[in-house]
């Protein structure tokens, strides 16, 4: 349960309403804002930008919602919020001769709907840039990534042209060159340049990807060359199931778009028997820790066979490797007469963070010690969510706020774990594994408050002044503002 901070309103203010993350009631984005706006058109959101900025008021886009914890806003009860998802216009489709192209999209448009529409055109977004139901704007402000040490996993790095709307109401217009300050910092701008409002982005001729898994030893990974392991393939990336000791290792490779298959994967898609024997199972597991190594092994053994099903005749895939297009092979979606499960009020936390590739041994045997830790303490931890602990690998990191350009690949450590709704809502392994000893950078939408404080000191100085320069030329008065340009000090 979180606590609504006091805020006093100013006289005259309008009431102001928690605006949620995609998580519903009791999980907050912002806790007050005085009104959300859902405008239709680009010129429609620049003369919103313009009113804010004459009054000095906070401005906050958002896409899907789709993040977790308070920091998508200041505190500052006058927030406005600008909800982009009306405006998803999508155009200017071109291809080149070598299987390359670029589409033109607006601030509200979804990985889905792109998808979709390219592939009604015979193209497709890069294998290492697919993403969820987010938008494109929104994972491009946030530096958003996939899995792939061979290919740029940052969806930005796919970015060859943007529009941000700036802190005085202005369209600028920005072309990539990677080799300049503004367009590094407006590629991981985490919202604070203003709002994105066109993305130009590198597409490819449609293809089709399989999609193969083997289950590995836990000592093999944890001492093995994670670099070594997953360089061939185009992306990749592990599952850690800690109480079996063992990683499910996914791995993706391309095939020619005429080849068989219509695999759909479903990461986060339930029936209702299905949705309350989850939440029972891990709702139990709240004060018991024996509970959830039995959980656990469940859904090992169902992850162990692909989730996935044919996408005509909705029957599962019951043997590795599927193959299918790129859309509904890596990210996929909802099965028919299914939900989401956070709509069985299945609720996760999280706690992602990136460190060097050169630290992915380390840092995987540390998180080792510390579960062994918490069973000597007599309140053993494991992996509490659905799909166990997800590790994966980025290249294209040097896009990344307060991180050395030297790019070397980054691990992403990802310890989703289920939020009961009972008691005072803490995840059974809440402390565990916040471990703070290794230079890591936070996933920008992934983590709490506290980790951003605690992280501060690994990023580097020199990055975040780049960055707070950039900033402070497109955003003057800081109208752009968020508790994580806060915390990192690059609003002044
Ligand atoms: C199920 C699920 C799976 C996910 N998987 C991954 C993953 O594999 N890899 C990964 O990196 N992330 C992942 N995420 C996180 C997600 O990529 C980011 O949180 C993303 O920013 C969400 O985009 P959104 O459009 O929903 O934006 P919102 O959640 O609405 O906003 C997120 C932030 O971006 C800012 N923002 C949004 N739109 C704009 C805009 N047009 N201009 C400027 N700023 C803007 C907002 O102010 C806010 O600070 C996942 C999220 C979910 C829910
Ligand atoms: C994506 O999210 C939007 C807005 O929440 C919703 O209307 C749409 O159905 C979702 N699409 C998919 C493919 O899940
Ligand atoms: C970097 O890009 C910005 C915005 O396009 C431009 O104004 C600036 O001159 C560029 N800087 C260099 C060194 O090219
Ligand atoms: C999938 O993995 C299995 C087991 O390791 C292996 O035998 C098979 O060749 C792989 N298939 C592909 C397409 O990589
Ligand atoms: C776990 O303990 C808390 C505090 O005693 C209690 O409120 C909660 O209901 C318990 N959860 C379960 C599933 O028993």
């Amino acid at each position: 349960m979180r606590f609504l901070p006091q805020v006093v309103l100013p006289a005259l203010a309008v009431a102001g309403e928690v605006y949620n993350t995609f998580d519903g009631d009791g999980f907050a984005a912002c806790y007050e804002v005085a009104k959300v706006y859902r405008p239709s058109s680009i010129d429609e959101i620049v003369s919103i930008v313009q009113d804010a900025s004459a009054a000095g008021t906070p401005v906050r886009a958002s896409g899907n919602g789709h993040m977790w914890y308070d920091t998508m806003c200041s505190d500052d009860p006058s927030t406005i919020i600008i909800k982009t998802d009306a405006v998803n216009g999508i155009s200017d489709l071109q291809m080149n001769d070598d299987g390359t192209g670029s589409v033109l999209v607006e601030a509200g448009v979804t990985f889905p709907q792109l998808a979709e529409w390219l592939q009604d055109r015979d193209a497709a977004l890069g294998y290492t840039l697919v993403n969820w139901n987010i938008t494109i704007a929104g994972a491009v402000a946030m530096g958003a990534h996939r899995s792939s040490l061979g290919e740029d996993s940052q969806v930005s790095s796919a970015a060859l042209a943007l529009d941000i709307i700036n802190g005085k109401g202005e369209l600028v217009h920005l072309d990539r060159d990677q080799s300049n300050d503004t367009w590094l910092a407006a590629t991981t701008s985490l919202g604070l340049l203003g709002v994105i409002a066109r993305v130009e982005m590198m597409v490819l001729a449609d293809y089709k990807v399989w999609a193969n898994q083997t289950t590995v030893d836990e000592d093999d990974v944890l001492n093995g060359d994670l670099y070594e392991e997953i360089s061939p393939y185009v992306t990749a990336n592990y599952w850690w199931w800690p109480g079996q000791r063992k990683f499910h290792k996914r791995t993706y490779g391309v095939v020619p778009a005429d080849h068989d298959g219509d695999a759909f994967q479903s990461t986060f898609s339930l029936t209702d028997i299905e949705g309350s024997l989850a939440n029972t199972l891990l709702g139990s597991g709240q004060n018991n820790s024996w509970q959830n190594f039995i959980t656990e092994g469940i859904f090992y053994a169902l992850w162990s066979a692909p989730n996935f099903h044919s996408e005509s005749t909705d029957l599962p895939l019951l043997s590795w490797p599927v193959y299918g297009s790129a859309y509904e092979v890596l990210i996929g979606g909802l099965y028919p007469n299914q939900k989401p499960e956070w709509d069985y009020g299945l609720h996760g936390k999280t706690l992602e963070l990136a460190v060097p590739i050169t630290q992915a041994n380390a840092l995987l045997k540390r998180v080792r010690e510390l579960l062994d830790q918490s069973k000597a303490d007599g309140k053993a931890v494991t992996a509490t969510y659905r799909s166990g602990i997800n590790i994966k690998v980025l290249w294209g990191f040097n896009h990344a706020v307060g991180v050395n350009r030297a790019d070397i690949g980054a691990m992403m450590f990802d310890f989703p774990s289920f939020k009961p709704s009972t008691g005072n809502g803490d995840r059974f392994n809440e402390e565990c594994v916040t471990s703070q000893q290794f230079p890591v950078r936070p996933h920008w939408t992934k983590n709490t408050r506290d980790v951003f404080k605690q992280s501060v000191k690994n990023l580097n100085p020199d990055s975040l002044a780049t960055f707070a320069a950039v900033r402070k030329r497109f955003d003057p008065d800081g109208i752009f503002k968020s508790v994580v340009g806060e915390i990192l000090g690059v609003m002044d």
